[in-house]
């Protein structure tokens, strides 16, 4: 059941295939309209051999009857957003809470990107990892969790992105766990607790021993720190001598962890150019939303199902926004979402940075440069679904309708109490953002 809603969402071709693209790699977005007036030329062509030597009156109203509905047939083979979920299973599970607003989550999908992303690689080889894998992850990390020393993580990771890290540092295995942004170290705890003996580099502005003074925080005693004084920016540290100080010369066995805030675009340059293949994303704000650019937003694309938004005030996309917001604190309704100038990349068409303190306009076309050149270089693209569902969890920030199916589904609560979930505050479910893992192509690196 699970498998079919979840290849059901699935792009069924790559966009390239669907004839989206043009010849020379630029984005041609009139290639639907094209496609529209040839289909409705050819039509007219057959419909007038067809009626030769009748009226010219009726020959033309049923030509305007054959454009439109070929217009129509058009469409509906072309449309972009589309329904990540089964809206009758999902009206089941919810109940009346969410009364109406499952059937609409067609316009508002998740951004299902093309077959080679979402957990797919080129050669279409998918994560290592299934849901099963996850689920058998996630009752082993629920204790582990609740021995953490920090407990209340207030502007650091929560639960759901705390037990993805802890799951793809186990899987994966790295020689080197490399972190840029420690607050107080609860990340660094996490890592720790994945692989026991494993070095760590954690990079980060102030100490996380500082915080001690004030209350819990983690100090590893297997880790470099570049931090206080000693703090070096990610993009500026000399990666092949420190590398080479700690005998790594396999740049693939090496995981590289951001929760930092800054743009991910850089962040992603700055690691293809030391030769890092393994990156992990906390922060993956979806369009609209977050302190800075993020391959969420970079992948959000026209082309792409359930990408690229309508600013247009009366449009469904914008009523149905406006309901959700209402359900989902972090929902972005359309006028957080659009810019004057209806700019819906980005953040209302800013390219954020650092905490939101660098601030640039971009312009559509760049940002679809950005997202061919992420496409460009990335194997994998893989987002980590919510631990559970939000009538589990109780949480009511992000949308639902913009996330993935969650590990542990709405109405399962024998398993949500089994694995100890229950226990949990619902603070700490407080926290998803589509944590991500990105895989670079080993030619790109
Ligand atoms: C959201 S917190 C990290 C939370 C932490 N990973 C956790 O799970 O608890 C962001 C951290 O990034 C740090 N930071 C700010 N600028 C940074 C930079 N350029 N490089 C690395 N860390 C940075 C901040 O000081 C802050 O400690």
């Amino acid at each position: 059941m699970q498998e079919s809603m979840l290849s059901s969402r699935r792009s069924p071709t790559h966009p390239e295939e669907d004839g989206q693209e043009g010849g020379d790699g630029s984005f041609d977005d009139e290639s639907k309209t094209r496609k529209s007036a040839s289909f409705g030329a050819r039509a007219f062509v057959h419909t007038r051999s067809a009626l030769s030597g009748q009226c010219a009156t009726v020959s033309i109203f049923l030509f305007f009857l054959v454009s439109v509905a070929s217009l129509l047939f058009s469409r509906s083979r072309h449309v972009l957003c589309v329904s990540p979920y089964d809206p009758s299973t999902r009206t089941l599970l919810f109940g009346a809470a969410l009364d109406g607003l499952a059937s609409d989550f067609g316009s508002l999908g998740v951004p299902w990107y093309p077959t080679k992303f979402q957990g797919r690689s080129k050669q279409g080889k998918a994560v290592e990892w299934s849901r099963k894998d996850l689920l058998k992850g996630l009752e082993e990390f629920v204790k582990i969790y609740e021995t953490r020393p920090i407990k209340n993580n207030m502007y650091g990771m929560g639960f759901d992105h705390s037990f993805g890290l802890w799951f793809m540092a186990r899987w994966l295995k790295p020689d080197l766990m490399i972190e840029s942004g420690a607050f107080k170290g609860h990340s660094t705890w996490v890592l720790r607790q994945a692989m026991p003996e494993t070095w760590i580099i954690s990079l980060s502005p102030r100490h996380p021993e500082k915080y001690l003074k004030k209350g819990p925080a983690y100090v590893d005693k297997n880790c470099t720190y570049f931090a206080g004084k000693e703090f070096v920016d990610f993009g500026s540290v000399d990666w092949g001598s420190i590398l080479m100080k700690r005998g790594i010369s396999d740049l693939s066995r090496v995981l590289v962890f951001f929760d930092d805030h800054q743009n991910e675009l850089k962040r992603l340059k700055q690691a293809l150019n030391a030769g890092f293949q393994h990156l992990i994303f906390e922060d993956n704000y979806d369009t609209g939303s977050g302190d800075h650019y993020s391959l969420r937003h970079i992948c959000d694309q026209y082309y792409i199902r359930g990408g690229g938004h309508s600013c247009f005030i009366e449009s469904d996309e914008a009523r149905i926004r406006m309901k959700r917001k209402r359900f989902w604190e972090k929902a972005v309704d359309r006028d957080e979402l659009c810019g004057n100038s209806e700019e819906w990349w980005g953040v209302r068409g800013y390219m954020r940075d650092d905490f939101n303190h660098s601030n640039k306009a971009i312009s559509y076309e760049e940002h679809f440069q950005n997202s061919r050149f992420v496409e460009s270089v990335l194997d994998v693209y893989w987002e980590l679904p919510p631990v559970a569902g939000p009538s589990l969890t109780h949480q009511t920030r992000y949308d639902p309708a913009r996330a993935s199916d969650p590990i542990i589904e709405d109405g399962r609560f024998g398993l949500f109490q089994r694995f100890g979930l229950a226990k949990l505050e619902t603070s700490v479910f407080n926290g998803y953002t589509q944590m991500v893992y990105v895989q670079v192509s080993a030619s790109a690196s």
